[in-house]
């Protein structure tokens, strides 16, 4: 099935936040959830996946029910070669990893990802290929001075109208782990804007997503789901996105 015709992503980014422990019983227990494997989630045309530490990544694989994608959050701009400390798409196929997130507003900042890096690690994911959420999102400060589309502009020019396996995340960096959102009628503006550029993209929303905003946020038109941080790590909580997903019928 091509990305176009799926209905929702419900993506949970683990960033560090998980230890080995703690994201072997998520998936255990996901994975053995009569009620979350009884999901017919190729028909609902839902894709569900979770994005582990690089370091779990192996063996999460290995524990995960064949409905939950386990997903990196980064990989290297380089094909191989001297580059200590760093993983490329390529070793991250060889595991059997499907997915990627590439260009989160931490790496932005953290580790200074501009838009030419990123340009280089999207053609080695392809390369490699490995299906892409590519993030974009403006601060506080650029959504102060009006910049929000300017913003988004320079951050798309990396993207070349033949990346096919590729869905776009809008995150207001603001919205990343503050509890605040935004109201529905700014996201849905920016989704459609996003849209009437790249109309084959679909295009998820993420920061502050929880099971308590996250039916609003779906039914938002433009919205075609949600990269969720902090609501993910429990699987409850996850549990309870997914399934509004399930439940909306949007499409
Ligand atoms: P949050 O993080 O849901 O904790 O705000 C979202 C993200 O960074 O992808």
């Amino acid at each position: 099935m091509q990305l176009s015709e799926i209905s929702y992503f419900v993506f949970g980014n683990w960033k560090m936040a998980q230890s080995l422990s703690s994201a072997e019983d998520f998936v255990k227990s996901w994975s053995a959830d009569p009620k979350i494997q009884s999901w017919d989630l190729e028909r609902a045309k839902v894709k569900v996946g979770v994005f582990p530490s690089y370091v779990h990544l192996a063996r999460l694989k290995e524990m995960a029910a064949p409905g939950l994608i386990i997903g990196a959050q980064d990989c290297s701009d380089e094909s191989e070669g001297a580059y200590t400390g760093e993983v490329s798409a390529k070793m991250l196929k060889e595991i059997g990893v499907e997915w990627l997130i590439l260009g989160h507003s931490e790496r932005r900042q953290r580790a200074k990802e501009d838009n030419s890096l990123l340009r280089r690690k999207l053609d080695r994911a392809i390369e490699a290929d490995l299906k892409v959420v590519f993030c974009v999102g403006e601060s506080l400060q650029e959504r102060e001075q009006g910049l929000v589309y300017e913003v988004l502009d320079k951050q798309l020019e990396v993207l070349n109208p033949a990346h096919k396996d590729l869905v776009l995340a809008y995150e207001p960096v603001w919205a990343i782990g503050t509890g605040k959102t935004p109201q529905m009628r700014d996201i849905e503006e920016v989704h459609q804007w996003i849209n009437s550029r790249f109309p084959a993209l679909p295009v998820l929303y993420g920061g502050s997503v929880k099971p308590e905003n996250s039916k609003e946020i779906l039914g938002v038109a433009g919205v075609r789901g949600l990269l969720v941080g902090g609501a993910s790590l429990k699987k409850e909580n996850f549990e309870s996105i997914v399934q509004y997903a399930l439940e909306c019928q949007k499409f």
